[in-house]
């Protein structure tokens, strides 16, 4: 039992949620000045005025920690729906090639990149990955995040993608941070199905999607279509086939080249398309039109040394845009979400009510999480998260610190 006195502000993203937001709805942050909120059990049980917050706790009789947010901001847990949390090792060294002016696709090509995350995966134990991937989620939670999408794609053969899914499932349970998980066998071509492509594409489809569906290990599917990994033919029948057994579509689409990902997305009924660093302007009309949520990740266009998506285009068409890390260790190694925002702001020219609102219901909706998690909203799950801000508008302001203060997953303190 938990009452969060006297915020200077609270961003509860109020309702109507029962969709993602789009355009001017992005903006509307459900704001209350000198807010309080009761947490009991795992559950929000009052958000208003600190006043009537105060006379709610009086009434009930019982006993709550409180927790003093005077001057401070209060939020909803961040939710980050795009991860690749779950693998082994580290790539610093492509950093120091890419500075020389390879490519990513060019070093992925060469057999790094993916492969080698691939083969420090495939060697690492079950014990050792969750060991690894604990350190993310600890970093994770200390920069505000209470839920992660974590997708598969490094194992790219059936016993190390159900092992890496099987870490997942159990991190979720052992661990604060709520894992939703993504089954992403066609996150590369692996080496030793090189020569045919199409019998890595019917083993994913054909082997794994049926063994990942039976062991209950994945809401999702994904799939890399770019060229040089996927065409939009083989992502279609990965997708397809991750459909027939009730794994969800998302899509790695148009990051490095256009590939017409978008229109795909929206042609197959995905839930989400992610990076769109490149994708068309028929790619952004067919994803509004569907109502195909755009998960942009600026953090990896940031480190890739590139042009980031383009947000303001996509919301002034009507597409419901999230934000992501997109935490993998080639693309985007950062635990921190709030950075990704200040590039989100800073690099794509979305305001800060923009970001916000992508980091919190939009996300939620991305992993159909938005009954539960992304506003602050009685009956709601209590995931709070507390800045050491005096309004949301700092938050994009004072950038590229973590200003996160106090966490509260579940209706416990776990950042303090
Ligand atoms: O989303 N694009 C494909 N997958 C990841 C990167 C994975 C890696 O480089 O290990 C991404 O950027
Ligand atoms: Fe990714």
């Amino acid at each position: 039992m938990i009452y969060i006195r006297n915020a200077a502000q609270v961003v509860t993203m109020a309702g109507p949620n029962d969709k993602p937001r789009t355009g001017a709805g992005m903006s509307e942050l459900g704001l209350i000045e000198n807010g309080g909120i009761v947490l009991e059990g795992e559950t929000i049980a009052f958000v208003g005025p600190d006043e009537e917050a105060r006379r709610y706790v009086e009434a009930s009789g019982r006993e709550y920690e409180v927790i003093d947010a005077s001057g401070k901001l209060v939020a909803p847990g961040l939710v980050d729906p795009h991860t690749h949390v779950v693998f082994a090792g580290s790539r610093e060294k492509e950093l120091n090639m890419r500075l020389q002016g390879a490519t990513y696709m060019e070093i992925m090509n060469a057999g790094g990149g993916i492969h080698s995350s691939t083969a420090r995966t495939r060697e690492a134990s079950e014990e050792q990955l969750v060991i690894e991937t604990r350190k993310r989620l600890d970093r994770f939670l200390e920069h505000g995040v209470t839920t992660i999408e974590a997708k598969s794609g490094y194992g790219l053969r059936l016993e190390d993608e159900l092992k890496q899914l099987r870490v997942a499932r159990r991190l979720n349970e052992e661990h604060p941070v709520d894992l939703v998980s993504t089954f992403m066998g066609a996150h590369a071509v692996p080496k030793e199905y090189k020569a045919d492509p199409d019998a890595y594409v019917k083993l994913v489809t054909d082997v794994m999607i049926p063994a990942v569906a039976a062991e209950g290990l994945a809401e999702y599917c994904d799939v890399f279509c770019e060229e040089g990994v996927f065409t939009p033919e083989q992502s279609r029948v990965v997708l397809e086939a991750g459909k027939r057994w009730g794994l969800k579509p998302k899509i790695h689409a148009d990051e490095i080249e256009p590939y017409a990902g978008g229109e795909l997305a929206a042609e197959i009924g995905a839930v989400s398309a992610e990076h769109l660093l490149r994708v068309s302007d028929e790619g952004i009309r067919a994803m509004a039109e569907k109502g195909v949520i755009a998960v942009l990740l600026p953090g990896t266009a940031f480190f890739l040394m590139t042009k980031p998506a383009e947000a303001r285009k996509m919301i002034e068409a009507g597409v419901p845009v999230a934000l992501s890390t997109d935490r993998n260790p080639g693309s985007c190694p950062t635990e921190s979400l709030p950075f990704v925002m200040n590039l989100a702001c800073l690099t794509m020219k979305m305001t800060p009510a923009e970001v916000l609102t992508a980091c919190t219901i939009n996300a939620a909706h991305a992993i159909g999480r938005a009954g539960r998690i992304g506003s602050l909203e009685a009956g709601k799950q209590a995931d709070v998260v507390v800045f050491d801000a005096p309004n949301y508008l700092y938050l994009q302001y004072h950038y590229g610190v973590n200003l996160v203060e106090t966490v509260v997953k579940k209706g416990k303190t776990v950042v303090a």
